[in-house]
């Protein structure tokens, strides 16, 4: 007579042979009854005659039958998979434990500079200004020419950039923007031009070859360089608080006349500080450059030089921001460091 094992070995076979041929879920659900039903499965049957099987022998028997258990198990398992049922390790991953604590995800946010960016255009908005964008990729005219800088003039020098053709270049300033809203809106006039710019540029704690600024343009009747002075006042006072000193500095550029430039006192040594690597020591920092426009620039444009007057700025973004915010070196909004980034995330 065949022994219990013998038995299994048996089953063994059949239900291989059985089970290859399984092809749909009906065939799979017949095939589980069949073998582990709990009334007449064949498995579940051998595990009733297991318990009169001779004592001596039962232990080695029950283990050979729980092993066919577990292969029979593994089996159907592996058919319903391969006929597309879902296992359920990934029935599991479809229903999330809800009581699990959440996950942090972190969530990207603007750059401090574009937050920085912002705050000035608000400030500039509720004075009345428009904002007006214009290409970082500019022609030597609108760069320089329409600006009053004819070829060769030695300004140009400070203001040398990265040459696509001899006409095409990366523009040095946002100032090419002040012709190309002249060329198109005729005055009363007020509008910002924020955007990047480029120059050859050693970088240093305040100097970059690529960074922001903001120009900032007025056009009209009677506009005197009164009105430049109390504009950018204001605008700086908002910017960094009522108590901010700040100088105007006779200054030259080709396309305002006369032309000043905008110190704000150093906020990171506050003056205190000969070897300071942002103010080198003399306790101010230049944050703008400002004039009247000239007349030659409102030729270019045909506005007529004799009825209007304007004034023009542009500001550094970046070192405006490494002040208002009390850092030494300008790079670090550049570094992709998420520990200095994310200290700006006001989220
Ligand atoms: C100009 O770019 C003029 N277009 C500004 C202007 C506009 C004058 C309208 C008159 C009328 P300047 O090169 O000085 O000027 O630059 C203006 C500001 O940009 C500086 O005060 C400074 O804040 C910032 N800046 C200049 N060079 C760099 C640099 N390499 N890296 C970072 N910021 C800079």
């Amino acid at each position: 007579m065949a022994t219990f094992k013998d038995r299994i070995e048996g089953l063994k076979g059949e239900f291989e042979t059985v089970a290859d041929r399984v092809k749909d879920a009906k065939a799979l659900e017949d095939l589980k009854n069949k073998y582990l039903g709990r009334k007449k499965g064949l498995v579940t049957g051998l595990f009733e005659e297991l318990k009169s099987v001779p004592e001596a022998e039962k232990r080695e028997d029950g283990r050979a039958l729980n092993e066919f258990k577990q292969s029979v198990l593994m089996k159907v398992e592996a058919i319903g998979v391969r006929l597309g049922r879902p296992s359920p390790t990934d029935q599991i991953s479809n229903h999330p434990d809800l009581t699990l604590p959440g996950r942090l995800r972190y969530v990207g946010a603007a750059h401090p500079l574009i937050l920085f960016q912002e705050e000035i255009e608000r400030i500039f908005l509720g004075m009345g200004y428009t904002i007006e964008e214009g290409p970082e990729i500019e022609t030597d005219y609108y760069n320089f020419e329409a600006l009053n800088f004819p070829p060769h003039h030695p300004a140009r020098d400070s203001w040398d950039t990265l040459y696509i053709t001899d006409d095409l270049l990366l523009r040095t300033h946002t100032s090419p923007v002040q012709i190309r809203v002249m060329e198109k809106k005729k005055p009363p006039i007020l509008v910002i031009n924020p955007g990047r710019v480029f120059r050859r540029e050693t970088p240093d704690p305040t100097h970059l070859p690529m960074f922001l600024q903001v120009e900032g343009l007025v056009v009209d009747e009677g506009v005197t360089f009164a009105h430049l002075k109390g504009t950018l006042e204001y605008f700086i006072h908002a910017l960094f608080g009522e108590k901010i000193k700040v100088r105007f500095r006779p200054s030259f550029f080709p396309f305002t006349e006369p032309s000043a430039e905008v110190d704000i006192e150093c906020i990171v040594c506050e003056g205190q500080d000969k070897s300071c690597r942002v103010c080198g020591g003399t306790g101010w920092k230049e944050i703008l450059g400002s004039g009247m426009v000239d007349p030659q620039v409102f030729k270019n444009v045909n506005i007529d030089p004799e009825k209007y007057s304007g004034w023009a700025f542009g500001l550094g973004i970046d070192r405006t921001a490494m002040l208002a915010i009390g850092i030494p070196e300008m790079r670090y909004f550049y570094e992709n460091d998420l520990r200095f980034l994310r200290q700006f995330d006001l989220k």
